[in-house]
């Protein structure tokens, strides 16, 4: 299960990764927000990223104006590998590298069609394991 969040900055092009992932089937729950009013990037980062923190959920889309404010907010979590990505180089290393169980973008920075672009990269990359695992492995020992 994958769940996605925004603030007012990021609401454009989440409506538009909404879609994708219907339209390819994947599980998703939309965290909010849902309109265009101001809202605080920490209050949705803090529901996505908890959510797979606890592993109530396997994914998470974040995305803000720039992606800054999310993934700042979002490595506070236990567990949480946040990627901000902003090509497709960045997208494929983020899961193939750092197994980024995060996304984040920024709705001020791409098109909703590279936004896209960028998700889809990321679901059908895998991460590669081998010396990329005993990184992720130091990072976690960080967490405790
Ligand atoms: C909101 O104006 C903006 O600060 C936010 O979307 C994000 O870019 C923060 O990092």
């Amino acid at each position: 299960m994958l769940v996605i969040g925004s603030d007012h900055g990021g609401l454009e092009l989440k409506q538009a990764v909404v879609a994708l992932l219907q339209q390819r089937r994947v599980e998703c729950t939309d965290l909010g927000t849902d309109g265009s009013d101001s809202v605080d990037y920490p209050d949705f980062a803090a529901k996505v990223a908890s959510a797979v923190s606890t592993g109530k959920a396997d994914l998470g889309i974040l995305i803000c104006g720039t992606g800054i404010g999310m993934s700042i907010t979002a490595n506070k979590y236990a567990g949480v590998r946040a990627a901000l990505v902003h090509d497709e180089f960045t997208a494929q290393m983020a899961r193939e590298h750092n197994n980024a169980n995060i996304l984040v973008m920024g709705g001020r920075i791409l098109t909703p069609e590279q936004g896209c672009k960028l998700v889809e990269v990321w679901l059908d990359t895998e991460f590669a394991a081998g010396r990329h695992l005993n990184r992720l492995n130091k990072i976690m020992a960080l967490e405790n």
